[in-house]
């Protein structure tokens, strides 16, 4: 946590909520943390998030049942949940919120929940924005759609504050990375494997923004893959790993693909979409729009089918009869931030209402004008997913692809190469491959 930039945040912070509330026709708003979830039956609560936009006043997230009262004019206040209790370590109201919140701190919900409604009462028209308004805040409106909209469009623009958490987080998953790869390079398990890269990245499992996918062989091909398997295969081929840290509630997501043999056809792969991946980065400017981008991706690996002798038709032939798509079905990026996969991709402006991908293309979750300060990932990868491999073979594009190359790659399952990066004036500040210049 840099106070001086967390300082700066609030600002930036302050200026767009009042910017949302002006539109949306509301004078205040109180945002809630919201509250751990139990299991069904069940006495144990689910590991907690709070509610973004709690975080990006409170970048904190022991904060369960605390809530913020935003008034354009006003110090924003924050009502601080710290329960008197003996079976858990209650949390603490950090020096960065006392010194720039005007905090209180109650060890009761109810009394809290009051007193929120108490200083809801002296306002105008305010909204409640949260997972679920409590009754005695439940006249307020909720989760107002204009409000939600103006707010999450503008999140797409990282403050000073935000670029540096994430900055960090990106050196804490590469920090894993750096482990993991070398835990495959001795022929760990996808289970020893993720040991390595957690404690390297300092972070519990329920502190990383979203599940690790370490992935060995075949499984690199499943895009989500989710098990920890606890033996190697024989023989061990190749590794990808999609695994992130947090930093104050921002999100690091980062994916790197290896081979075991350093000289082989699969590490040629790799290199080469290494490259494509890096081109692909270097094209982004303010102006562009993503959905451009990620069309560039598939002409990249169609380049890549051919040169590798995947498909025996020409690049262009291979864009125009959709082959990409069974090779690389998911989106180029998405915007992160306080979530992975950050809210507003899809937005067509402050006010509201969607762009939405061309259906050629319905998994990409990022179709906006790409501008300053916008921090997403890029993930181009080339899959040999036997599904949609099946549907290939059977469609009108099948005598286009080399079965046997097919066949050679598919032990391999897959690559991806993900960055997270960070538009500035003229090109990018890449998060994740300053932290791995700086572990190297
Ligand atoms: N780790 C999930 C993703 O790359 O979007
Ligand atoms: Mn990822
Ligand atoms: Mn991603």
């Amino acid at each position: 946590m840099n106070p001086e930039l967390y300082s700066q945040h609030l600002d930036t912070v302050a200026q767009r909520w009042q910017a949302a509330l002006d539109f949306a026709g509301f004078e205040a708003a109180v945002v809630a943390a919201g509250r751990p979830r139990d299991y069904f039956l069940d006495d144990r609560a689910a590991p907690f998030q709070p509610n973004p936009h709690f975080a990006q006043w409170f970048p904190d997230g022991d904060c369960a049942e605390s809530m913020l009262l935003i008034r354009p004019g006003h110090r924003p206040r924050l009502f601080f949940h710290q329960p008197r209790d003996f079976w858990h370590q209650p949390p603490r109201l950090p020096a960065w919120a006392d010194a720039n919140l005007d905090a209180a701190v109650f060890a009761e919900v109810d009394d809290l929940r009051d007193a929120v409604a108490a200083a809801m009462s002296g306002c105008n028209r305010p909204a409640y924005v949260g997972e679920e308004a409590p009754g005695n805040l439940g006249a307020a409106d909720h989760n107002p759609a204009l409000l939600l909209n103006h707010l999450h469009f503008h999140r797409a623009a990282k403050t000073a504050f935000e670029v540096d958490c994430m900055a960090r987080a990106n050196q804490r998953a590469v920090a894993g990375h750096t482990a993991a790869r070398a835990a495959f390079e001795s022929g760990a398990s996808e289970f020893d494997t993720h040991l390595s890269y957690l404690a390297a990245a300092r972070q519990t499992p329920e502190q990383l923004p979203y599940h690790s996918i370490v992935a060995q062989n075949r499984h690199a091909g499943v895009l989500h893959y989710q098990h920890y398997d606890r033996e190697p295969p024989e023989p061990l081929l190749s590794f990808l790993i999609d695994a992130g840290a947090s930093e104050c509630g921002y999100a690091a997501d980062v994916t790197r693909t290896y081979a075991a043999d350093g000289d082989g056809d699969f590490a040629a792969l790799v290199r080469d979409m290494d490259t494509a991946q890096r081109r692909l980065i270097d094209g982004i400017r303010p102006g562009i729009g993503f959905a451009d981008l990620h069309a560039a991706a598939h002409r990249a690996v169609a380049e890549l089918l051919a040169s590798h002798g995947i498909v025996r038709c020409t690049p262009d032939a291979a864009l125009e009869t959709g082959i990409t798509r069974a090779f690389l079905p998911h989106g180029l990026g998405h915007l992160i931030g306080l979530q992975v996969h950050d809210v507003g991709g899809q937005q067509a402006s402050p006010e509201g209402g969607l762009r939405p991908p061309d259906p050629a293309y319905p998994a990409l979750r990022l179709t906006r004008t790409i501008d300053t300060d916008y921090a997403f990932t890029i993930e181009p990868g080339l899959y040999f997913i036997p599904m949609l491999l099946d549907e290939l073979r059977d469609g009108p594009a099948g005598s286009d692809v080399n079965w046997d190359r097919v066949e050679h790659f598919a032990p391999f399952g897959g690559i991806r190469i993900e960055d997270n990066v960070v538009v500035t004036g003229d090109g990018v500040r890449n998060l994740t491959r300053e932290a791995f210049a700086r572990h190297a």
